[in-house]
């Protein structure tokens, strides 16, 4: 790895996700830990990770995971469930003395704490519904718990196309809801990082619901890591956000206004190239850039 010694994300807490979804966990991240620096990189060259090969994603996830601690970072936050689904164990055990988080062990406690009647519903992506890591973290919490997982294939495209609100978002929660709402599920885990963008749509449609986003919980439960390990940053000032993706920057930087808009002061926007663990971040803010400010890190 070659470091830049001007490389002004020294000690972020890298995050990532298949696309827009892990924006509900790092603006969790700036509500909770405003003096942390984020790194956080959206995998959009290969988004949608939900209908691919489980295998595939726990390459490409635990690839970015190798990339993101190489370049520094001090935790690693898998804002993905199909990355923590599939990769999260093996990254764990290869780095045991870093702090490795994903998002459904806190999403299935949270769920487990809310429900009343026991009965959990999950929504998510294909692949992660397909590896039922939901229901054993369920099961393994309470035994007793009815779990029932619905594949949401046509969400994620939804949220990546600013079409949260549509009729045919409409639709596909609808379709989504209904065997959920047949077997009287009072508690439903949105099991896809992309969902809280849809919780709208979502909340109209079934009011008496109680909806769990495990961003929530899993930053909870990040705070609490990173103050016990004593790793917290020092400063009560409020840090960077570099949020870089491997797709298109411009386009990103356009979505985030709408994804991400009461953190714009705090946001720097990235390019991620990433190949196997080979991550390379580089500055990217448009005609505002400052050039030395622009730097790249080579792992
Ligand atoms: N947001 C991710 C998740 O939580 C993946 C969505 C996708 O790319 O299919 O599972």
């Amino acid at each position: 790895m070659t470091l830049d010694p001007t490389y002004d994300f020294y000690a972020p807490i890298g995050v990532f996700d298949s696309g827009l979804g892990g924006l509900t966990v790092v603006s969790q991240m700036i509500r909770l830990l405003p003096q942390e620096r984020i790194l956080f990189v959206a995998d959009q060259a290969h988004v949608p990770y939900g209908g691919r090969d489980l295998s595939e994603v726990r390459e490409f996830a635990c690839g970015i995971s190798e990339g993101l601690l190489k370049a520094g970072c001090k935790a690693i936050v898998m804002a993905c469930n199909i990355s923590s689904a599939t990769a999260l164990q093996e990254v764990r055990a290869d780095h045991p003395d870093s702090l490795i988080l994903g998002v459904i062990e806190p999403g299935a406690r949270a769920a487990a704490r809310t429900t009343v009647n026991g009965r959990i519903g999950i929504l998510a992506t294909a692949g992660t519904v397909h590896s039922a890591a939901y229901t054993r973290t369920l099961h393994a919490l309470d035994p007793q718990l009815f779990v029932q997982e619905v594949a949401c294939p046509e969400f994620v495209p939804l949220v990546e196309a600013d079409a949260m609100e549509t009729p045919d978002a409409v639709r596909a929660a609808e379709k989504y809801l209904a065997p959920l709402l047949a077997t009287g599920t009072d508690t439903v885990v949105l099991g896809c990082t992309h969902y809280p963008f849809l919780l709208p749509v979502l909340r109209k449609i079934a009011p008496h619901l109680c909806f769990v986003n495990p961003a929530e919980q899993t930053v909870v439960e990040l705070a609490h890591e990173v103050a016990v390990r004593r790793i917290a940053a020092r400063s009560s000032e409020p840090d960077s956000v570099c949020l870089a993706t491997t797709g298109d920057p411009t386009h990103f930087a356009l979505q985030l206004r709408r994804f991400l808009p009461d953190a714009s002061h705090r946001v720097r926007i990235a390019t991620a190239r990433w190949n196997a663990a080979d991550l390379t971040i580089s500055d990217h803010n448009g005609q505002n850039d400052d050039p030395k400010r622009r730097h790249t890190v080579s792992v």
